[in-house]
Parts: structure tokens; sequence; C-alpha cells
């Protein structure tokens, strides 16, 4: 079994950590097997159950990951880059479509193939030694796990345009700034700070959050009427669940709700 993916689980968070911290958890196919595999059991029905919310986060003090593997793809044939990338995208969206949400804990780089796992997670917080950057250009390839795709969607074409083509690397504050990190803070508070965030989300109605969740993503990319339509769905939807009747009873008679993710 592979060692490159750590999966633990503290209650209902689980946390994954990218671990090959002497390569700056650089990216090979043994970690994407390994990493798709921990997002498929964790998505699993029977674990599923279980999971309210996942960590994304890199071991070792420098790197959430440094990027696809080079040495890895250096001698890579066309045929064998596209199954490579198309590996990475099916990863990412395996990430971005686990039933619960993914905070990424960006301790460090997260450059090229790093940045761009970190945009299939639902939001990312960033330590204050975060840098972030899709310098593939510099290599003379480009992003080729989605990057190129979500990196706009979430900062806005012009930004993602720029640092496509300049290859340019952002600090933690600069990332804040553009909206990339949802917030910032000092390294050591980084994994306290996000298990607050997944904390509070794990004590939601888990079914609630899952709709939300679907909402959101898929609703981005279609139009709004669409997008409202499928709101309508989840919405309704909830309404025969357990823990909306519990969620409603609660507020009524003035006690917190205690949700079963049914
Ligand atoms: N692929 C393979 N190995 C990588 C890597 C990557 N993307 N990024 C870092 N590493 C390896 C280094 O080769 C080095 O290995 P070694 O100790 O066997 O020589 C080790 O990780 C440590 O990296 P190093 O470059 O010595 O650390 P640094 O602190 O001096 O620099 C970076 C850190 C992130 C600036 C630098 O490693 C870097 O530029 N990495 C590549 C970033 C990139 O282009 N990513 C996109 C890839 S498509």
């Amino acid at each position: 079994m592979s060692t490159t993916i750590l999966t633990e689980r503290d209650g209902a968070i689980a946390t994954i950590t990218l671990n090959r911290p002497d390569k700056l958890n650089a990216l090979n196919a043994e970690m994407f097997a390994a990493l798709d595999q921990a997002f498929v059991d964790l998505s699993s029905s029977t674990q599923n159950a279980n999971v309210a919310c996942a960590i994304l986060t890199g071991a070792g003090d420098k790197a959430f990951a440094a990027g696809a593997d080079i040495a890895a793809m250096q001698n890579m044939s066309v045929e064998q880059a596209r199954a490579f990338s198309e590996t990475g995208h099916r990863v990412c969206a395996r990430i971005e479509h686990a039933p619960f949400p993914v905070i990424g804990a960006i301790n460090g780089f997260a450059l090229g193939g790093g940045c761009e796992i970190a945009l299939a997670c639902d939001f990312l917080y960033a330590s204050d030694k975060a840098k972030f950057g899709q310098p593939e250009v510099n290599l003379g390839v480009m992003p080729g796990f989605g990057g190129s795709q979500r990196l706009a969607r979430r900062v806005g074409i012009g930004r993602a345009r720029e640092l496509c083509y300049t290859g340019d690397t952002l600090g933690a504050s600069e990332a804040l700034r553009i909206g990339l990190v949802n917030g910032v803070v000092p390294h050591a508070e980084l994994l306290p700070k996000v298990r607050e965030v997944a904390l509070k989300i794990a004590q939601k109605g888990r079914l609630a959050v899952a709709q939300c969740k679907r909402a959101l993503y898929t609703g981005a990319d279609v139009p709004l009427d669409v997008a409202n339509a499928l709101e309508v769905q989840s919405f309704a939807m909830l309404f025969g669940t357990s823990d909306r009747a519990e969620g409603m009873k609660a507020f009524l008679e003035k006690r917190k709700a205690a949700f079963t993710g049914t």
C-alpha cells in the first residue's frame, strides 16, 4: 500500500495528507492513484455516512505540493502526457465531486499541479508561508489538471491569464486579496484553524451541506434559470429528511439540533 497519501479520521472529519515531503509532495502516478483511492473510499456509501468534511494538506513544513513530478514527466511521450493529464483531471474531479466539503489547508508551495489540486477543493485556507502559481510555462508546458479552467473560475479570467502566461508566484496575502484563498493564518495555526472550520461544518445538517455543495458546483456552469431549478430540487428534497424535521423542531423548542445525517 502506498504511503504517499495518508488518511486520518477524527470523528466526522477526515484529513488527507500528500506525503512525499522530500520531493515537496510532487505528484506522480503513484500519488494520484492513492489520492483517487482515498477519495473513493471516503465517498463510498458506508464511509460517507460518517464523513462530514475533509481537509487536504501537505506533509512537511515547506509544501502543499510543488507540482507534478518533473522527473517523472521528463521523458513522457505525447500519449503518456495525455494519460497523465487525464489521470490528474479524474482525481481533481473526484475531489470536487466528493459528497462532503473538502477544505485545502495550504501549508507551503502550491505550484503547478499542487495549485490545481488545491483549486479542486471547495475552498482554501493558507499558511502565511504559502505560495501559489502555475509556473508550467517555465518548463515549456501548461497546466494539465484543470488549472487553466478552475483558476479562471476562482479568481477571474484576467488574473488567471496573467498567472498562467507569466508563471509568476503569489504570496499568501496576494492570494487572499484576489480571492484564491479564504483566509491566511500564521503557519503553526493553519491546521487548528482549518479543523475549527471543518468542525463547524460537521455540526450542521450533513445532507443540507451536501446539497449546498451540489447546487453551488453544478449551478456554476449552467444558465441561471437551470441553476435555480437545481436549487428548487435540492431545497425540496431536503424537506423529506429527518434532519430538516429535527432542525426546525429544535429551533422552535429553543434547543440545539441533534442531526443524524438522514
Ligand atoms: N517535481 C519533482 N521534484 C520536485 C518538484 C517537482 N515539481 N519540486 C521540487 N522537487 C524536488 C527537488 O528536485 C528536490 O529534490 P532533490 O532534493 O532530490 O534534489 C526537492 O524536491 C526539494 O526541492 P528544492 O528545489 O531543492 O527546494 P527549494 O526550496 O530550493 O525550491 C521550489 C522550492 C518549489 C521553488 C522548487 O522546488 C521548484 O521550483 N519546484 C518546481 C515547481 C514547478 O515548476 N512546478 C510545476 C511543475 S509542472
